[in-house]
């Protein structure tokens, strides 16, 4: 029975749901701290599991993958706009689509951006000017942006506009959808629907435009569409179709912009509150002659997956069970709603000392191989494990690698910077930055 798994009782009718609607994040935080790290709560009629344990969540993600899919819910909310893309697909077709896209996202392939990435940052670093004051967040999504559109369709495409255009109001879209994974349908601002259907047509239209051009080239860029246009199923040979690109594409500017701009934003904010570390990363990228060459960088690996740690942008997601099943001696019954948090497990004093402190160094000589298996996955794990994160990491290493030694950050005094529990794990009220020229 899930009544034995403990939890808050709440209010009679309402469950947790207001302190949930207050702040997720801390109600998250207080409910594990206070009943285990397996828990339940209720919000009105609906009942939801929330796990932050390594082994349970090893069963569910990687041991029997297959009993738990994403929920309606959250394949509901993400149809309008990504259609049929991987993240919303379960079983063969999951498998079909991840073969045929992996290879786009092999580190080789990845590696082939290393200059369009540096370049568009230089050009991002031209536009800023010393003493100015900004939210880095948007400012660091405007250039995660133009690197997403360049890696995805190439620089030099008359269209380039028009789809930095779709790809940020698609992006708006999802923001103003996808708020908070309790805040699903039945109340979507209108604001939020118009502006999600001008996004999806004018992306359908480029798109489209976009494959049929592509597929008449002779000689295609080597890019991430030309990629997918090419990638085949191994075993019966069929490539994707038009329609299964286009979702394909609009999945992974979802699942990619997001995530990395706000990695970057928690990346700049505690460098800016750990000067030591900050200047050992100056070091480490004197030592390189300037040179911007992730292999060669231990220590910007160490920051990154430090900040992983403690603000993993993908901070809770979620499955349902397809039948009843246990879970860390826990009967749960088919249909109700998982949640697996990765901010949870990562901030557990049983697996990282002192956990809420900033501390890159617990992450040399590869020590998180010593952590029990999902007691760090920012990326997930098991089949669905992120299939961005070989270009996730080169990209942001190669940004921070560009940026470090040209800029600095300086936090404007006065803010309370603290994660919120949106889409991704953003910073509430944004960061306030004077940036300074190097
Ligand atoms: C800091 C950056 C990123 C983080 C922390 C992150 C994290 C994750 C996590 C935890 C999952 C698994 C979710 C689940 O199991 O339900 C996931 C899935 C996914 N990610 Fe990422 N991601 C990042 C960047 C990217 C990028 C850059 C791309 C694409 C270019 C991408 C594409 C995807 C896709 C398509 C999936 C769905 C995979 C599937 O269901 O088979 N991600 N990501």
């Amino acid at each position: 029975m899930t009544g034995s798994i403990p939890g808050p009782v709440g209010h009679p009718l309402l469950g947790s749901l207001n302190d949930m609607r207050g702040n997720f994040l801390q109600f998250l935080v207080t409910t594990s701290r206070d009943y285990g790290s397996i828990t339940q709560f209720r919000a009105g009629p609906a009942r939801m599991v929330l796990i932050a344990d390594p082994e349970a969540i090893a069963d569910i993600l990687l041991k029997r993958p297959e009993l738990f899919h994403k929920t309606g819910s959250t394949k509901k909310l993400l149809a309008g706009l990504l259609g049929a893309g991987l993240v919303s697909l379960e079983g063969n077709e999951h498998r079909r689509h991840r073969s045929v896209m992996q290879p786009a996202f092999h580190t080789r392939q990845v590696q082939q951006y290393t200059q369009v990435v540096i370049e568009h940052t230089l050009k991002w670093l031209e536009q800023r000017t010393e003493g100015e004051t900004l939210d880095i967040v948007p400012a660091l999504a405007d250039l995660m942006l133009d690197i997403v559109v360049t890696t995805f369709f190439s620089a030099n495409l008359a269209e380039t506009g028009q789809i930095r255009a779709a790809l940020h109001s698609f992006s708006q879209a999802l923001d103003l959808r996808v708020r908070s994974p309790i805040s699903l349908p039945g109340w979507l601002p209108t604001e939020g629907n118009r502006i999600l259907r001008q996004a999806v047509t004018t992306l359908d239209a480029t798109v489209y435009r976009l494959i049929a051009e592509r597929r008449r080239m002779a000689e295609p860029p080597a890019d991430l569409l030309t990629m997918l246009l090419n990638t085949q199923d191994a075993d019966s040979g069929q490539p994707l179709s038009d329609k299964e690109i286009r979702d394909e594409i609009a999945t992974i500017f979802f699942a990619g912009y997001e995530t990395t701009t706000t990695t970057l934003a928690w990346v700049w904010y505690l460098l800016s509150q750990h000067p030591a570390a900050h200047e050992k990363l100056l070091v480490e990228i004197g030592q390189n002659g300037g040179q911007v060459n992730p292999q060669q960088m231990p220590f910007l690996d160490q920051v990154l997956k430090e900040v992983l740690r403690l603000y993993p942008a993908a901070w809770l997601f979620d499955r349902e069970p397809v039948e009843n099943v246990t879970v860390g001696g826990y009967t749960i019954p088919a249909g109700r709603t998982l949640f697996i948090s990765p901010y949870l497990v990562h901030r557990n004093a049983a697996y990282f000392d002192e956990p809420d402190v900033f501390r890159p160094e617990r992450f040399q000589d590869s020590a998180e191989k010593q952590l029990p298996r999902f007691a760090y996955f920012p990326f997930g794990g098991g089949p669905r494990v992120c299939i961005g994160q070989p270009f996730a990491l080169h990209t942001m290493m190669l940004v921070l690698a560009t940026l470090l030694p040209r800029l600095n950050f300086e936090l404007l005094p006065g803010q309370t910077i603290r994660p919120s529990a949106a889409a991704t794990l953003v910073p509430a009220g944004g960061i306030q930055m004077r940036v300074h020229r190097l």
